[in-house]
């Protein structure tokens, strides 16, 4: 899942906070079901302004479209609960957060007795004339409301959810995902059951210098006539201030990562308030370390088969991406050498964390602090280049290679011009993930809130 800043023309995030703290929530909503279930939502519920805005935003068809569209995570999502029939199968479901309610149709498909649809933004009318014209009104329940507030008729035997957001808990839906178990019996289970979060040092001097060239412009001492250096560092501060969202060769990362695991059939909500993560990595590429790189994976473990969506860099891109946290200055470190240190993932009312991180090498610390509710969507549409360093062999000779053993000969077929030539690229390199976000590589923001 994900929110999406609203960019203003210079392409700065434009969700602004409203000055006051609460606002009134929407309107009364009626829902009729077949099961002669009436729910009405109490009008002008109170909300915070943050997370109103949050769910207004999750109100738009166009958001619960891009989510759907991530291929990778819809057809995962399905597959996890069509595999698992049995654990669906005239069993009653609750779906937290079911936005359009895809979920829910996914377990009714599966078998289920009764879906409960929660959804607390005004997208829950939408999902209710879903359920109506696709005539599952008696299996599919929308309950419009939030989660924490809701009550249901009985106790579920499963719980489905998309509650992941950047580097797995940005958005802070995954505690809303562990208070939802109040609802669950006791053997019950979870889609998804299991929460990994990796991460691994990486080198990458261009998106450093990137930042610093960015911050540079401060530099000037007559922009227009103005001294602007005083704040150069307090710009430099900001920017590195910024997780980058985008994507990269995993050959970038100088050691194996460090995963942290979230059970959520045990976790307590409480335990995502502040989450320390202890770092020990086994250098296996001597280099600069410029920060640490995130991305996570969640796993659907079920009665008959376990499946996992990941979001690695080895695997098809998501609409998560992965993240990266720059350090303030970069650490070298040899081959063999072990590296310490941690990340501290502090939750704050923005709906997001403030995140921590230190690496220590002989006895030298650096850190920074990064604020995860405003990152740098760095994620150009382009296929991440190989780092610099991994060809082993002469690429130039092996792209004639190709075309003299494999392909057809541009020139001698007749086909000479430069223009005419195939791309043959897709043989040589390294197999890179294929794209499947079609339409949805637009700006994303982790919950602007
Ligand atoms: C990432 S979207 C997932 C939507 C849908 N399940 C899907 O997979 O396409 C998360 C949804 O959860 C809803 N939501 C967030 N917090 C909630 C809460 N506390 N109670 C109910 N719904 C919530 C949002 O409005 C949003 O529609």
């Amino acid at each position: 899942m994900f929110l999406q800043v609203l960019l203003s023309e210079d392409g700065n995030n434009a969700v602004t906070e409203t000055s006051h703290n609460f606002l009134f929530g929407f309107g009364p909503i009626t829902v009729y079901g077949i099961l002669g279930l009436l729910i009405q939502i109490a009008p002008y519920q109170l909300y915070s302004s943050r997370s109103m805005v949050w769910l207004q935003f999750y109100g738009y068809l166009s958001q619960q479209q891009n989510m759907m569209q991530d291929y990778i995570r819809t057809s995962t999502y399905q597959r996890a609960i069509h595999s698992n029939l049995e654990d669906f199968k005239d069993k009653v479901v609750l779906d937290v957060g079911a936005g359009s309610g895809i979920l829910s149709f996914f377990a009714e498909q599966a078998g289920a007795r009764t879906v409960y649809a929660v959804e607390a933004s005004s997208m829950a009318r939408h999902a209710e004339s879903l359920v109506f014209h696709n005539k599952k009104s008696d299996r599919i329940v929308v309950v419009p409301g939030k989660i924490e507030e809701i009550t249901l008729p009985e106790l579920v035997d499963v719980i489905i959810s998309e509650p992941m957001g950047y580097m797995l808990f940005n958005e802070r839906m995954l505690e809303t995902y562990l208070h939802a178990k109040k609802w669950l019996k006791p053997e019950g289970k979870m889609f998804p059951t299991q929460g990994d979060l990796h991460i691994a040092p990486f080198n990458d001097a261009s998106l450093f210098m990137e930042q610093h060239n960015k911050a540079n412009f401060w530099f000037q001492n007559s922009f227009h006539g103005v001294d602007l250096s005083s704040l150069r560092d307090v710009a430099a501060e900001e920017y590195f201030k910024q997780p980058i969202v985008d994507t990269f060769d995993i050959r970038i990362c100088t050691a194996k990562s460090v995963r942290h695991t979230v059970d959520f059939l045990t976790a307590h909500e409480t335990d995502l308030h502040r989450i320390e993560i202890p770092l020990q990595f086994h250098i296996l590429q001597t280099g600069d370390i410029h920060g640490l790189a995130f991305w996570f994976d969640v796993a659907f473990i079920g009665s008959r088969q376990t499946l996992w969506l990941s979001t690695s860099p080895t695997q098809p891109l998501t609409h998560w991406y992965q993240v990266r946290c720059l350090l303030s200055s970069p650490i070298f470190a040899q081959r063999g050498q072990v590296v310490t240190g941690s990340v501290v993932l502090h939750s704050n009312k923005r709906q997001s964390y403030d995140v921590e991180i230190e690496l220590v090498l002989d006895g030298t610390r650096t850190r920074n602090t990064l604020d995860l509710k405003n990152p740098f969507f760095r994620y150009a549409g382009q296929p991440p280049q190989p780092p610099p360093g991994c060809q082993e062999s002469s690429p130039s000779e092996a792209y004639w290679q190709v075309l003299t053993n494999g392909g057809p000969d541009p020139v001698m077929n007749g086909g000479g011009a430069a223009g005419d030539m195939m791309d043959v690229s897709h043989q040589l390199g390294p197999s890179y993930p294929s794209y499947n976000l079609g339409e949805i590589v637009d700006v994303r923001s982790l919950l602007a809130v």
